[in-house]
């Protein structure tokens, strides 16, 4: 029990880490202006990722890079624009965001083969290219989970909630 707290507290402490280097090296501070899905931010949105991410892996009992695999999901979705604005540049956002993703991402920081496959291939099956890495498996999938749970999450809130509850008769 305590090494698995341990193991944890480690966790979210690498996060940390990870989150202030790329605020501090990069852009990823930028993502605290845009909305991702409902009311939740790239930011808080890849951020939540990550640790799913990380939580998922050890679940799994997998091992995994965890440096790779928190620095690709804390980037995957770092487009850095507002996808919600109507202009040229962010047409096809679905398709293409994961594409721009990676080419602001190499442009700011120095990315190994791993990061790489989990920014290119989140998007899988929209992007219909396997990620080639179970670390980018892992964050294919933990980000499928974030963005429903976000996008339904103000649907489940107050009155609606009550009336959802009241239907079901729970
Ligand atoms: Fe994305
Ligand atoms: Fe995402």
């Amino acid at each position: 029990m305590e090494k698995k707290q341990n193991s944890r507290v480690r966790g979210q402490r690498l996060l940390k880490s990870m989150i202030q280097r790329l605020e501090q090296q990069g852009r990823l501070g930028q993502e605290k202006n845009y909305i991702q899905h409902g009311s939740t931010t790239v930011f808080a949105h890849s951020v939540r990722v990550a640790s799913l991410s990380l939580k998922l892996a050890k679940r799994l009992r997998l091992q995994v890079d965890n440096k790779a695999l928190l620095r690709g999901a804390l980037l995957h979705d770092y487009f850095l624009y507002d996808w919600h604005e109507k202009d040229r540049s962010h047409r096809l956002h679905g398709l293409f965001h994961a594409k721009t993703a990676l080419r602001n991402a190499k442009k700011d920081f120095h990315l190994n083969k791993l990061e790489e496959n989990i920014i290119a291939r989140h998007m899988f099956p929209l992007n219909p290219i396997f990620p080639r890495y179970k670390e980018a498996w892992i964050v294919c999938l933990a980000d499928k989970y974030c963005a429903a749970e976000e996008i339904i999450r103000p649907f489940l809130s107050g009155r609606r909630l009550r009336n959802l509850l009241k239907y079901l008769h729970v």
